[in-house]
């Protein structure tokens, strides 16, 4: 099966395009390379482009043949959109129309979208089922919400099957530690803490510890990229007839951000300094999943539960790519 990986040679969607290649499927990869690396494709087959040329998408869609659509490409920084709100809708909702439009002029109705837990804003109940209130507080949560609604039509008027899979916090490396997260310039806690172990920043930062949880820091549920990568595969198998499928994926557990960075001290040995600053807008206090329906209909099981493993796999990526893939 031939798969369009958009946003194929950043983090998540790397670690897609690995896990394809392994399960004996063909991705390609499109990506226009402003965030991702193309040593990170691997031995899939790669088309350098943008989202908003859509000639380039029919062109390529029709070129392999492809019978399904996976959409990664996203600008995902929370605080980014507050500061640039129009950035983040002609990138995560135009560009996403365009490549509907595409996949629908050729007759592609198979689509795995990138969604995530910024959907639901400050949940009043946790943890977070998926029939939660969706009141994005940001830019970027509004861009994934426009796109589960866009799809949602798209599959009413008979032209679409897509999965939206809610992500929590996408966190460590896959295919073997060798596919690992790197930002430029890194906004993520897990790698942010790791560059201070590493001794590439003199600290790390708390944003805010007066929160209403036990130790006063957010609280989040890491998911490992492996685990996250495989609900995918299990969403492919269930794509057609106008389907919707609407999963939380998490790991159900919450660690703190002091937690997070206590395992990284240990998991790598290094001592560093820590300071506590003001909160950072538009962070809720605590994101937790209810994986309860991914579990059920997708028979999901996660592998890396546990904080410490996920650690140690980014850990082990960081310390071999000190400066990722540069
Ligand atoms: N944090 C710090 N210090 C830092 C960086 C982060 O204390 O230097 C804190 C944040 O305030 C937050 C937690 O660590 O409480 C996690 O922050 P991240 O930026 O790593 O992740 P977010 O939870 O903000 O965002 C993640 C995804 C987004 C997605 C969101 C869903 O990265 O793409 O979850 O709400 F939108």
């Amino acid at each position: 099966m031939r798969i369009l990986i958009c946003g194929g040679a950043g983090y998540i969607g790397s670690n897609m395009t690995a896990m394809l290649l392994a399960a004996g499927l063909e991705p390609v990869v499109f990506d226009n390379l402003s965030k991702g690396y193309k040593e990170a494709i691997g031995k899939a087959e790669f088309v350098k482009g943008d989202l908003a040329d859509y000639e380039l998408l029919v062109k390529t869609l029709k070129k392999y043949e492809i019978e399904v659509v996976m959409h990664f490409a996203a600008l995902i920084e929370v605080g980014e959109s507050m500061q640039q709100p129009l950035r983040y809708y002609k990138n995560n909702v135009s560009n996403t129309q365009t490549l509907l439009s595409a996949m629908e002029s050729v007759g592609v109705e198979k689509f795995v979208f990138s969604s995530s837990a910024a959907v639901y804003g400050i949940p009043q109940k946790i943890p977070i089922t998926e029939d939660a209130p969706k009141k994005p507080i940001n830019p970027y949560g509004e861009t994934k919400l426009a796109v589960e609604k866009m799809c949602h039509y798209q599959s009413c008027a008979g032209k679409l099957s897509y999965a939206a899979l809610r992500y929590f916090n996408a966190a460590g490396a896959g295919n073997n530690c060798q596919l690992g997260e790197a930002h430029q310039p890194e906004s993520h806690l897990i790698p942010l803490i790791i560059e201070a172990a590493l001794g590439k920043r003199s600290e790390i930062k708390i944003y805010g510890a007066d929160y209403p949880t036990p130790d006063g820091t957010c609280v989040r549920d890491y998911i490992h990229i492996e685990d996250l990568c495989s609900a995918h595969l299990l969403a492919l198998e269930k794509l057609g007839g106008n389907r919707e499928l609407i999963y939380n994926l998490g790991n159900e557990t919450g660690y703190s951000v002091k937690e997070v960075i206590e395992t990284v001290k240990m998991v790598s040995g290094r001592d560093f300094k820590v300071a506590t600053v003001e909160r950072r807008i538009g962070d809720p206090p605590v994101l937790l999943a209810d994986a309860t329906k991914a579990k059920k209909e997708l028979g999901w099981k996660t592998k890396l539960a546990e904080l410490e493993e996920i650690v140690y796999t980014a850990w082990q990526w960081h310390d071999k790519h000190p400066d990722g893939y540069l």
